[in-house]
This record gives C-alpha cells, sequence and structure tokens, in this order.
C-alpha cells in the first residue's frame, strides 16, 4: 500500500513537471492594452501562433480555451501559400525560413510603458528573428517592430521584411483608405475586402505620401461609424515607401502586412548587422473610429510628436501674398502687419536665396543657400532684427534635400544628385533629389540649418519643403549596392534630423512636401506640425482635415486663411482654420477695417481656444461626406469647456435641419452656450445663445447648430459654470 502511495505521487509529480515543462516551453505570451488583448501562443511543433487580436480578455482562465490561430510571422518558402512576412535568401542559396520560438521577455520601459519581445530562430541557418510589441496601455496602441539579424558568413538577401502581421478572422472586412493628389489629400473611401489581396503602397521615395498617405482604417463584420463598431487603425512610421498588403485568404481570414516597401529594395545584410524595420503603431476600438483618432492623438502629444505637451504659435506666411515677388522693404512691412494681427510668427517662404542664380522662380536656385543680395542686402539678420523689435519670432522656408540643376551646388557636386549615367534627367518641378545615402550630403543638408542657426540663432522655426519624389533613382555612392538607394535615403535623412534635434531640441519645425507629400509618425519625432495642402479652399479644407484628423491631432495641423475661394467669407475661411493650427497667408491690406478686426479678434479668441482645440479631446460630430454641412467639436480634458465649429457648405431649399448632439461632456454639469468669432457689429442668431444647458441636454437633445443659408459658420463655445 505504501509504495502503491508513493508510485502515485512520483506520478502525479512526474505529470505536474513535465506540464510545467510544457507550460514553458510553449508559452502563451499576452499583450495587452486597458482597452485590447494581442494573444499568441507557442504551439507543439514549436512555432509561434497569433491566437487572438481584439477587444481586451479580461479572464485568465478564458485564454486557455483560445484556438490556436494561425502562424504570427509567416516565412517564405514553406508551407503558407500567401503573402509571407518574411522572404530571405541564405547564402548557399536556399531561400526559405523557419521560425520557432526561442524565448521571449515583458519588461518596463518607462512608466506605463511595456515591452515584450519575442525571440524566433531557425534550427538549420543561424537566423534570429525578434518580434518587438511595446504597449501604452491608457492610449490603447501598440507598437510593433521587427528585428532581423543572422550568423552566415557572407551577407543574406533580405527580399520581404515586413514591421508587422497580424491576422484576423471575421465575417467580414471593410477597408478605410486615404489616397488623392497634390492639393487634393486625405480622401475618404471605403471597400470591403474579399478573397485576394488589396495593396496601398508608394514607391516616390521622398514625397512618398503624394497619392497616399501611410495609414488605413479597417472595420470588422461591419462598417464602423464615428461611435459604433469595431476598428484597427494601423499606421507605419517611415518616411519613404511603404506597403500595405491586406490579403483574404480560403478561408475568409485577413492578414495585414505592413512595412516597407521592398519594391527596388533587395537588402543585403552582413552577419551581426541587425536590420530594424520601422515601427508599425496601430490601435483597436470597439467604439468606432472617433475613439481611434482619440487614441492616436493622445499617444501621439504624450509619446511621439516633438514637443507633444507644448502649445503651438500662430503665424503670418508671405507664401501667397507674395509668393518669388519681394525684397527687404515689403518683407519688413509684412512683419509689422503680422504684429498689428497679432500672432507669434513672420514666416518668410520660398524665394530669398541664391545669387548665381537666384531663385526668382522655382527653375533655379535651390542648394545654394544664402541669401539673394538684391532682394535682402542685409540678409536674413536684418528681418530677424525686425521681427524681434515688433515683439514677434521669425520663421524660415528650406528645401535642404533638393537641387535645381541651375544652381552652384548641382555645378560643384553633381556626384550629391541622384540621377542616372547615360540617361536624360527627368524633372519633378524642375529639380532634383540630393542622395542622402551618402553622408557627405548628410552633412551638407545638416550644414544648411545649422549655418543658419549658427548665422542668425534668432530663427524660431523651420519650414522644411521636399518638392520632388526620388526620380532616375541610381546613387553614385552606393554603387553596387543600388537596391538599398530608398532605404538608406530615409535613414539618412533621419540622421540629419537627428542631428538637428540633438542640436536645436527647443527648434520647432513644419514638415511640408507640395502639401502632406510626406507626413508619417517617425518624421513627426522631428517636426512640430504638417502642412495638410497647398489646397487652402476652405471648403476643401474641411475635408482634408477631416481626413488627416482621423489620425493626428489639431495641433499637427497646419491651417492657414488664404484669398483660395472668394464665395467664402473671411469669417468662414477663419472658422476652418481655427480647428487646426492657425495661420494667415494672406494680404491684409486687402482687407477692409471690419475684416482686418475680425481676423485680430479671432487670434485673440483662438489663443483663448488653444487649451481646449489643441490638447483636448475631438469629436467629429457631422461629417462633411454626409451632405451639405459639418461640425467638429473639441472639449477641454477637464471637461470644463468645450467649443463647437458648425459648417453650412451648400444649404438645400427645404431642407430639414436636425439638433446635432454634442459628445463628451459631464452630463450632470450645467454650461453655458454662446457663439464667437461673430464678425465685427453682428449678433448671433443661435437659439439658446448665452443660456445655460445640462451636459446631459446638450449630448441628448443637441442643439440647433446648422443654418439654411450657404456658406455660413460658427464657432460656439461651451463652457461649464
Ligand atoms: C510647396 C509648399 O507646399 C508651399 O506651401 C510653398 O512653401 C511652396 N512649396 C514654395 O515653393
Amino acid at each position: 500500500m505504501y509504495i502503491m502511495k508513493v508510485r502515485i505521487l512520483f506520478l502525479i509529480c512526474f505529470l505536474s513537471i513535465t506540464c510545467l515543462l510544457n507550460a514553458a516551453d510553449k508559452p502563451v505570451i499576452q499583450i495587452h492594452t486597458d482597452n485590447s488583448s494581442l494573444i499568441f501562443r507557442v504551439a507543439d511543433n514549436g512555432r509561434l501562433y497569433q491566437s487572438y487580436l481584439g477587444k481586451k480578455l479580461n479572464h485568465e482562465a478564458d485564454i486557455s480555451h483560445l484556438p490556436q490561430g494561425t502562424e504570427a510571422y509567416i516565412t517564405h518558402g514553406m508551407e503558407d501559400y500567401f503573402e509571407p512576412a518574411i522572404h530571405i535568401l541564405h547564402n548557399d542559396g536556399n531561400p526559405s525560413l523557419l521560425l520557432k520560438y526561442v524565448s521571449h521577455e515583458t519588461k518596463a520601459v518607462s512608466q506605463g510603458v511595456n515591452e515584450t519581445i519575442i525571440t524566433l530562430g531557425d534550427d538549420k541557418y543561424p537566423v534570429t528573428v525578434k518580434l518587438h510589441y511595446v504597449t501604452y496601455p491608457a492610449e490603447d496602441i501598440i507598437k510593433t517592430y521587427t528585428e532581423i539579424s543572422h550568423k552566415e558568413k557572407k551577407p543574406v538577401v533580405l527580399h520581404q521584411y515586413a514591421s508587422s502581421m497580424l491576422h484576423l478572422n471575421r465575417a467580414k472586412y471593410y477597408l478605410t483608405e486615404f489616397s488623392g493628389d497634390w492639393a487634393h489629400e486625405a480622401n475618404i473611401s471605403d471597400q470591403p475586402l474579399e478573397f485576394g489581396k488589396k495593396v496601398l503602397d508608394t514607391k516616390l521615395g521622398a514625397r512618398a505620401n503624394m497619392f497616399t498617405p501611410p495609414f488605413f482604417q479597417l472595420s470588422l463584420d461591419q462598417l464602423a461609424t464615428e461611435n459604433c463598431g469595431e476598428v484597427l487603425v494601423g499606421t507605419l512610421g517611415w518616411t519613404g515607401n511603404f506597403r500595405f498588403t491586406f490579403e483574404v485568404d480560403n478561408k475568409n481570414e485577413l492578414r495585414i502586412i505592413s512595412g516597407i516597401n521592398p519594391y527596388a529594395s533587395e537588402y543585403y545584410l552582413p552577419a551581426g548587422v541587425v536590420f530594424r524595420t520601422p515601427d508599425f503603431y496601430f490601435t483597436y476600438s470597439a467604439n468606432g473610429k472617433g475613439k481611434a483618432s482619440r487614441n492616436f492623438h493622445d499617444w501621439a502629444r504624450r509619446y511621439q510628436l516633438k514637443d507633444g505637451d507644448e502649445t503651438r504659435m500662430t503665424l503670418l506666411n508671405n507664401w501667397e501674398a507674395t509668393y518669388f515677388d519681394f525684397n527687404e522693404e515689403k518683407l519688413i512691412g509684412l512683419i509689422g502687419d503680422a504684429a498689428g494681427l497679432g500672432v507669434d510668427m513672420f514666416l518668410l517662404d520660398d524665394g530669398w536665396f541664391a545669387n548665381k542664380y537666384p531663385r526668382s522662380s522655382d527653375h533655379q536656385g535651390l542648394g545654394d543657400w544664402d541669401e539673394t543680395a538684391d532682394k535682402l542686402p542685409n540678409g536674413i539678420g536684418r528681418l530677424v532684427e525686425e521681427a524681434t523689435k515688433k515683439g514677434i519670432k521669425f520663421g524660415l522656408w528650406i528645401e535642404p534635400e533638393m537641387v535645381n540643376p541651375k544652381s552652384e551646388l548641382y555645378e560643384k557636386h553633381k556626384d550629391w544628385v541622384i540621377h542616372l549615367p547615360n540617361r536624360d534627367e527627368y524633372y519633378f518641378r524642375n529639380q532634383l533629389v540630393l542622395d542622402l545615402s551618402n553622408p557627405k550630403v548628410q552633412d551638407f543638408v545638416f550644414g544648411v540649418v545649422d549655418d543658419l542657426m549658427t548665422k542668425y540663432p534668432g530663427i524660431a522655426f523651420f519650414k522644411w519643403d521636399c518638392n520632388s519624389p526620388i526620380t532616375n533613382i541610381y546613387s553614385s555612392y552606393l554603387k553596387e549596392k543600388q537596391s538599398h538607394l530608398y532605404i538608406d535615403y530615409v535613414r539618412g535623412l533621419y540622421n540629419v534630423l537627428e542631428r538637428i534635434k540633438t542640436k536645436y531640441p527647443d527648434l520647432p519645425m513644419m514638415l511640408c512636401s507640395g502639401g502632406s507629400g510626406r507626413i508619417d509618425y517617425e518624421t513627426l519625432r522631428y517636426f512640430t506640425e504638417f502642412w495638410p495642402s497647398d489646397n487652402t479652399d476652405p471648403i476643401e479644407r474641411l475635408f482634408i482635415q477631416w481626413g488627416y484628423s482621423q489620425l493626428f491631432p489639431a495641433k499637427t495641423l497646419c491651417a492657414h486663411v488664404t484669398t483660395w475661394n472668394h464665395d467664402a467669407s473671411i469669417k468662414f475661411r477663419t472658422d476652418v482654420a481655427m480647428m487646426g493650427k492657425l495661420g494667415f497667408d494672406i494680404k491684409l491690406s486687402d482687407l477692409n477695417d471690419n475684416e482686418k478686426k475680425f481676423c485680430r479678434d479671432a487670434v485673440t479668441n483662438y489663443n483663448h481656444l488653444k487649451p481646449v482645440v489643441l490638447e483636448g479631446d475631438m469629436y467629429r460630430l457631422v461629417s462633411p461626406y454626409s451632405g451639405n454641412h459639418t461640425s467638429t467639436q473639441y472639449v477641454g480634458k477637464d471637461k470644463k469647456g468645450a467649443v463647437v465649429f458648425a459648417f453650412d457648405i451648400y444649404s438645400r431649399y427645404g431642407e430639414k435641419l436636425l439638433p446635432v448632439r454634442l459628445q463628451g461632456l459631464d452630463a450632470g454639469r450645467q454650461y453655458r452656450v454662446k457663439e464667437i468669432n461673430l464678425m465685427p457689429g453682428t449678433n448671433s442668431s443661435l437659439q439658446g445663445n448665452g443660456e445655460l444647458f445640462s451636459g446631459e441636454y446638450l449630448m441628448t437633445v443637441g442643439l440647433n447648430i446648422f443654418t439654411g443659408q450657404r456658406l455660413n459658420s460658427r464657432v460656439i463655445e461651451v463652457v461649464a459654470e
């Protein structure tokens, strides 16, 4: 009997140890944010599977019920028949990879931010792949990237190298994408995904997002709306060619592969060097697209954006007021206008540089960064001095990655230019791209900023433009490694931006690329804001800003009042611009006194609204895509104040106008509603103007904010008492 008991005890111990060993061998790896979960499991074959992605699973015991799922990071050359995440060519010509789980660890990166690293390896070839998942719990954002390295004798060739692969298994999938063109950016279009592939990519190199920005929304089961439905929103932090592949397979399962576009970009990776992919960021929302946007806005302001927690400067820009036609006297006049308007800064745009080939048009001078003596006999210094005297800051436009063939730089350093041997040059906006894969060119581009800052430390801001894609692609520096150029160009750019940020940490910069031809969350680590479009027609801007607001907070969206669309009043144009980072690009002398006063008052109002618009929560109330009216609301984080912007674009005869329900307020509080930003001498016709309402009423019944007038706009402040 005793022996029997010992045997049973021994057996129990043995089984438990085996189970423990198995559990350790085949771990379940859980990655959670406050509202979402991503769960991996190692299967009996030692490979890593994604078991779950979606709403947070709160009960630990349930995790064991999850199905095995789909292999997490699928490799080329094995038994999968659809698009892989990685494709490597080994030294012996074997093009396959079989990745097995090796280990994983989770560690704290900073307060509240954790990182899980899963290491995978191939039994037969010395290749290691590390999958990184960084979680920002409160914002429900997961950042993922991949590191690839090996110990083979010669370089391996990377043909595909995704930042991320995610799997979903739902009844239906709807992709929302934002493609467009110059002056027609960020258009929203939805499409169902069915068997096969949908690819969103770009091959433009620099100005990479001219036709499509690097982000998407993916609705699950049904098309998500602002406040309802499940949606996964993803974006790649890469300032160059990207690719998102959405593939629905024979079982109606969807894989999303995100990363650098491997087009013409085979990478020769030497042993011991880690190939780190760019970051892919995503959020999952069970409460529609509005919540997903607020997740990104909060995360960007807190963790990603340059000076994310700081305010932004209002400005007067001279581009549309003068184009290339200015001189010192004219600019001094404009600096005076800027000060009179009450903005924080005057921004001098293109046209101030080059002497042998003065920059009198976009045909020449790019690359020669000395002031044109005829135009500015006393240099930039005189202008900085004038701005300082008037109590405002001075900002300057540059486009340091580019060169006009008609320039001294091109004459001296043709080898610094990306262009093909034995071919005629093809120009985009009469210019070519400098070869940032070459460290000497990186020094030059850094030097453009550094020299200006050394000479004129009073420069308080740069607008960094980039008007050409990479054309004529060939680098005389890279020689036989031409397929590295698209990638090394971007890495070279990051080198330069990092040097600038390190030396001038307090220097804000606007990211511009002939509009928003270049916009992603990696460059926004170096830039405080971006120029969404050269199209400043306020009606178009309502759509463009609506598009970019899906991912980017108001403080990043430069919005200038210009003369585009003469049918729209100065009030309508200004009200649209006040939903972003307000600026003016207009000849103030063309405005009448009433309009000038309105603009000055608007700057004062905007300064007062800044904490709510720039730092608050954004609620898109009525979409411009839904008809003739649109409205967006911003609510302060403490819910003490909010502002509603309402626009009647094209009212129809006999149209039924319903009240619009506000969002995000405190239901139990009383709020006073007041229309502000009125033209001097006019009164508000807003029903309930000046009256008190409970948050509950405003969010349940709503306010009649729209009118039957064409091109009418309203700014309505809602203040808790
Ligand atoms: C393109 C930009 O988008 C414009 O705002 C302006 O800066 C021009 N370039 C100047 O050439």
